[in-house]
């Protein structure tokens, strides 16, 4: 199994472990970008909602990277799901990130309340089709919902929670039928796994960290691709340094029995969840 890529059936390559940029603002996120991508990263995780693209944006014109180096990943906001919004405020994204296109557009959580799904997802594939972005997906769809997205348009993932207390089966075998992977957000539950006992003593005899233990799981099964953010440059090159150890059968399951459906981020206006 390929541990830091994963290819799409067009041969795109998503490197699977990027860098989540929530809650990271102004010359922060502008920094902490710049640190993650010195160090390897070549996956950025932003939205319209962060109202960071633009520093996300600048980080990665200063860096000098060739923009086909790095797979850069926006969400559009619910509120934008109409059509003509949808267009607009990608548009408006891409000026914001200094680009003519992002690899992957999401929609960022279900917003039918705002437009009926085939509305957004039509006008998201209209964005493609003109080159605006290379890929399609979905964020906080429970399975039945992505089914019904796949139906309606080329989605290959959908970014949702996901760590090793809460587990998404029943998304990771929608994406897989379809060859497509999941995009597991918030890896290290907000950094509570630091604390746990479990990957603590994973981590001691690996001579790593409980979130390096983490990232590492991830990694190891296939079809995830996962976005840890921090803004502490020592920590956001730890958590790029997964690959001079690997997990055993036996410490894979240990962490695998931590599920315990332990969600953190459920608003109000979440949907039903699997
Ligand atoms: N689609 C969605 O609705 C959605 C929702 C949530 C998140 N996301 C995406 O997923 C990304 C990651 O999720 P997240 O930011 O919610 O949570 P996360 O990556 O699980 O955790 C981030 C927290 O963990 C801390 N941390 C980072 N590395 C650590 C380490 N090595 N040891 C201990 N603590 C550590 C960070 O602190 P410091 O920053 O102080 O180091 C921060 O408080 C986001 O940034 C965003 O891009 C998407």
């Amino acid at each position: 199994m390929d541990v830091t890529t994963f290819h799409l059936d067009d041969g795109t390559a998503v490197p699977r472990l990027g860098f989540g940029t929530f809650q990271l603002a102004g010359d922060d996120a502008y920094r902490s970008v710049m640190t993650a991508l010195e160090t390897g990263y070549r996956h950025l995780d932003t939205a319209q909602g962060y109202a960071n693209e633009a520093e996300v944006g600048r980080a990665l014109a200063d860096s000098r990277l060739d923009r086909d180096e790095v797979f850069v990943t926006t969400k559009i906001r619910p509120s934008n799901a109409a059509a003509a919004d949808v267009i607009r405020s990608t548009q408006m994204s891409l000026r914001e990130l200094g680009t003519d296109h992002v690899d992957l557009l999401l929609l960022h959580w279900p917003a039918e309340e705002v437009a009926p799904l085939g509305e957004t997802l039509t006008a998201m594939s209209q964005l493609q089709h003109d080159g605006l972005t290379r890929h399609l997906g979905v964020s906080n769809f429970p399975s039945r919902m992505l089914v019904r997205a796949c139906e309606l348009a080329p989605i290959v993932t959908d970014q949702v929670e996901h760590h090793p207390y809460l587990g998404v089966a029943a998304i990771e075998e929608v994406l897989a039928a379809r060859g497509g992977f999941l995009t597991a957000y918030s890896p290290l539950a907000r950094g509570k796994v630091a604390d746990d006992d479990t990957l603590r003593a994973i981590a001691a005899d690996h001579q790593v960290s409980p979130a390096q233990v983490t990232l590492r799981w991830m990694l190891q099964r296939p079809g995830v691709v996962t976005i840890p953010k921090s803004g502490t440059p020592e920590r956001i090159r730890s958590n790029f340094d997964v690959h001079s150890f690997a997990l055993s059968d036996v410490e894979m399951a240990r962490i695998d029995a931590l599920e315990c459906g332990g969600r953190l981020i459920d608003p109000d206006f979440a949907p039903d969840w699997d």
